[in-house]
């Protein structure tokens, strides 16, 4: 039964380990927007925006901002680096996006000190070969002390001197722990405090209550877009646990963060790469170690936007995608990156995973040691040989890729909405005339108000 779409808002998420596209895909859907809002995790997210010969890097900021005319929101469910946030919104502004004016930061929100970040790297360390492989941005700390109610949140950044003041509290704590578990160097307070006032001094202006202002562009009929970061595999409960990130990617957390109803988050569009890729340690059934892994890798250019690191390549999973389409409430899939396949013989694709007794099982377990025994079953689909990048309309794709596609949404049981044949912009179609994609086609083609610089 088709869900009761909400044709003012729409929510996109990872619907794998993260790094699927999204911000590609976000920023093209924000043409037609009034507003973007990202709404979990940090500066551990690297989203990538290109067009023409432009190329931009987001991490906190939503990837709707390219569009001068969209007002951007970040909410509680995040976590702030104020000194981070300041230097991407002075890198927007060095590449001609204004950000001032357009950006409003949830009061809620948690901060990350630089005090997360070393205890991030001392615990990576310490875990060894069991280490998750963070990005060592902070994420996983800062999220624990908002857990365990001792995080500071950025309201206090209305206060420069008392935010400063409290930082150094909870810093001083932070490094007596750096020094008795780990072994670690502490980290200079007084240079960490004197950033810390400054860069709340500059952001003060932007914190605000963004639940109603989101509230009131849905009120105007305006659409607004959620952008999620990282992906439903590595959501802190629905994911592979302990190898996720410390937040929630699921559109749920859209709510929670904005402090808005879940009905007002519209369809949920999830972002899949036409493989896999993972970054960091944690299970990864489909996994190519060889040739085509390299191949895909080199290819899809798999490097990551934030720590550079070589992400682990592998065949579609569609075993992980319907679970994730399941857990998510997936409406659509985004199919990102069906050209680096352009050039493979053949390609392969899980459909369920098989034990050591023979059991079958459509969907990955739960439990980490029952995943790490069973084998992909594989089906083999011929490679179509033929240049996709750019193709502009659905008509105009290799009757095998077409057919890849479509055996992509049987075994997920989700739709293609949108397929992506390049990193560009404009190297994107919609597939099929569904509400949802109409609605897609119409944010696309939004036209951009006056203002916009770029
Ligand atoms: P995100 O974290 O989901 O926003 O994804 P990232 O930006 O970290 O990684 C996706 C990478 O793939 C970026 O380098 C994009 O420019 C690139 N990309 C996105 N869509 C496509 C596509 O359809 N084809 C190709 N070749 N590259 C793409
Ligand atoms: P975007 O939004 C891919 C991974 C890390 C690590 C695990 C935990 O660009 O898709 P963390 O620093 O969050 O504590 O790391 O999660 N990870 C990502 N992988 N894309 C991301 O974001 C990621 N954010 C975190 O590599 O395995
Ligand atoms: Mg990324």
């Amino acid at each position: 039964m088709e869900r009761d779409l909400q044709p003012t808002s729409m929510i996109v998420i990872g619907g794998q380990w993260g790094d699927e596209g999204k911000g590609k895909v976000v920023d093209l859907l924000s043409a037609g927007v009034a507003a973007a809002v990202r709404f979990n995790g940090g500066n551990n997210a690297g989203h990538t925006v290109k067009f023409e010969d432009r190329h931009f890097a987001l991490h906190f900021i939503p990837s709707g901002i390219i569009h001068g005319h969209v007002r951007c929101y970040m909410g509680a469910w995040m976590v702030i680096d104020p000194v981070g946030v300041l230097r991407e919104i002075d890198g927007l502004g060095e590449q001609g996006v204004d950000v001032i004016g357009r950006l409003a930061l949830s009061e809620r929100a948690t901060v990350i000190l630089p005090t997360h970040r070393a205890l991030d790297g001392a615990r990576e360390a310490a875990r060894g070969a069991g280490s998750i492989g963070t990005t060592r941005r902070g994420i996983g700390p800062a999220y624990q002390d908002r857990a365990q109610r001792r995080a500071l949140t950025t309201g206090l950044l209305r206060k420069p001197r008392t935010f400063a003041e409290h930082a150094v509290r909870v810093m001083e704590a932070h490094n007596r722990e750096l020094g008795l578990l780990y072994g670690a160097e502490p980290v200079d307070l007084e240079a960490a405090r004197l950033e810390l006032e400054e860069a709340a001094e500059r952001l003060a202006p932007l914190v605000a209550e963004v639940g109603p202002q989101i509230l009131g562009h849905l009120s105007r009929r305006e659409p607004v877009l959620f952008e999620g970061a990282q992906g439903v595999m590595l959501d802190l409960f629905q994911g592979t646990y302990p190898y996720v990130t410390s937040s929630s990617c699921l559109p749920g957390a859209a709510a929670v963060s904005c402090g808005i109803p879940v009905r007002a988050l519209g369809p949920a569009v999830g972002v899949m790469k036409a493989y896999v890729t993972r970054v960091g340690g944690g299970p990864f059934p489909t996994e190519l170690d060889g040739a085509t892994g390299d191949h895909l890798r080199k290819r899809g250019n798999e490097f990551g936007t934030t720590t550079g690191r070589p992400r682990r390549c592998g065949w579609f999973d569609a075993a992980a995608a319907r679970y994730a389409a399941r857990v998510a409430g997936l409406d659509g899939i985004a199919l990102t990156k069906l050209d680096v396949l352009d050039d493979l013989d053949e390609i392969r694709v899980a459909v369920r995973y098989r034990g050591p007794d023979g059991a079958e099982y459509v969907e990955p377990p739960a439990d980490l040691d029952t995943l790490g025994s069973l084998e992909p079953v594989y089906e083999t689909l011929p490679g179509w040989h033929a240049e996709t990048v750019g193709t502009l309309d659905a008509a105009a794709l290799p009757a095998r890729a077409r057919a890849y596609v479509e055996f992509l949404e049987r075994q997920v049981g989700v739709p293609v909405v949108l397929v992506s044949t390049g990193p560009r912009r404009e190297e994107t179609f919609i597939l099929g005339r569904s509400p949802l994609a109409q609605m897609l086609k119409t944010l696309m083609t939004g036209l951009d108000q006056p203002g916009q610089k770029s």
